[in-house]
């Protein structure tokens, strides 16, 4: 194993501070057993983002031209935060540079990009290199629990999927433009929390077969240009110059899995729903739900056959559930998740793997850029789907 890893992440938006701040926190949850991490660098093209990003996370240095970090001899392991259009070729030099990359969903806004990006991870892998994709509600207690009772039977055979994200940072006519309201169909809400629900959906019920249903709608097609660096969802000035949204505010689509049938609806303009992830499983023996609105307990419901208390029972997650114990400064049921804790597991299991820690003493790994590209595919299915009226395509 290395005695020290260092660690950059490229961009310092939303995501990319997540990402820093997990980086600090992943050797401070579960065993000791990690080599030192080096907190090197911020890569953003705006200057002040990285600055204060890497003041904020204790990162030594920050830069604008992502190029220096491949370039850097301290640094060890990326993550590649940024608009999904400038995933390929961020990845594509800093994996000639020798780099290990986390690269964030979707794998890119393109399939093309995507099967590029994961045959250079995997010639990259002959050299000992580590790409991953973060696809981080798979380090949800409670979605793992989730499975876990359909593993383990107590839901019996699975009859039904129900799984929605809605969000709402598009719902204002005057929210600006940014890189997410551009890109081809299906890159718009589909492609930026309907990555996530798919594949949290096969995670729950095995791979999809068929979509059918698709659906997509722009609910507003025009929105205005910025007066200064949007970040996220942030809102603040706009210019009286408007500029066309070219992809999906809503999308929906019926799913054909392995174990059942469901329906899935994505939304950005979700008003008074900011992060709406939501899950519901149906099976032959009861039913659990969990949502991202209370994410430290699960709902399940089971055909006890005392008839006069059926109804769903409120379960807090904690040491008793799959991945919980250890994996937070205190971890007693109660005490709350939240989502910025999901990339610190992440982070942490993406740090095991570069440094060599054995799978089976590991957090479950993370996925692979042939997870991101089957993810892709399934989110190409719903697109042509919809291009077809809403005909049924085997993916
Ligand atoms: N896993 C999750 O829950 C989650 C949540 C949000 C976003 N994401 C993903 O993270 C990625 C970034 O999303 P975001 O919301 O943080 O975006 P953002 O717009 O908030 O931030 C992107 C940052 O990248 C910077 N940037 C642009 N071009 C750059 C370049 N060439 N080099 C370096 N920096 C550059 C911008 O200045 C900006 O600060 C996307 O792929 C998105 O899908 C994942």
């Amino acid at each position: 194993m290395t005695s020290s890893i260092g660690v950059a992440v490229i961009g310092a938006g939303m995501a990319g501070k997540a990402h820093a701040a997990a980086y600090r926190a992943a050797a401070s949850v579960y065993s000791p057993v990690l080599p030192e991490i080096r907190l090197v660098a911020i890569g953003d093209v705006y200057a002040p983002l990285g600055q204060e990003a890497a003041k904020r996370f204790g990162f030594e240095r920050h830069v604008s031209d992502w190029r220096d970090i491949a370039a850097a001899d301290d640094i060890d392991v990326v993550s590649v935060v940024v608009a999904n259009s400038l995933h390929r070729e961020i990845v594509a030099g800093l994996l000639a540079a020798g780099k290990h990359v986390l690269c964030e969903k979707p794998l890119s806004d393109t399939i093309e990009d995507a099967r590029a990006m994961a045959t250079d991870a995997n010639a990259a892998a002959d050299r000992g290199l580590v790409a991953r994709i973060g696809f981080s509600y798979l380090r949800a207690p409670g979605i793992a629990f989730l499975r876990q009772l359909i593993d383990d039977g107590r839901l019996g055979e699975v009859l039904h999927f129900s799984g929605r994200y809605w969000t709402d940072y598009g719902c204002r006519p005057d929210a600006p433009i940014s890189w997410r309201y551009q890109g081809p169909a299906g890159s718009g809400a589909l492609g930026d929390v309907g990555s996530h629900l798919s594949y949290i959906a096969e995670y729950l019920c095995g791979d999809v077969q068929e979509v059918s249903g698709g659906r997509f709608h722009t609910s507003i097609t025009e929105r205005p240009k910025p007066l200064g660096q949007v970040v996220g969802h942030t809102r603040g000035n706009v210019s009286d110059e408007t500029a066309p949204v070219t992809n999906d505010d809503y999308a929906t689509f019926n799913a054909k899995f392995e174990r059942c049938v469901g329906t899935l609806e994505v939304s950005r303009v979700a008003a008074g729903h900011p992060n709406d992830l939501y899950i519901e499983v149906f099976g032959s023996k009861g039913a659990a739900r969990w949502s991202q609105t209370n994410p430290s307990q699960v709902e399940v419901m089971l055909h006890d056959e005392q008839g006069d208390l059926s109804g769903y029972r409120t379960v807090p997650l904690g040491p008793a559930h799959p991945g919980y114990a250890g994996g937070w400064a205190m971890d007693a049921p109660g005490v709350g998740i939240g989502q910025n804790d999901l990339f610190v597991h992440q982070a942490r299991a993406f740090l095991e793997e570069v440094a060599g820690i054995p799978e089976a003493e590991s957090l479950p790994r993370c996925r692979t850029f042939d997870d991101g590209v089957h993810n892709m595919e399934f989110l190409a299915a719903v697109a042509e789907s919809a291009s077809l009226g809403g005909q049924t395509v085997t993916v």
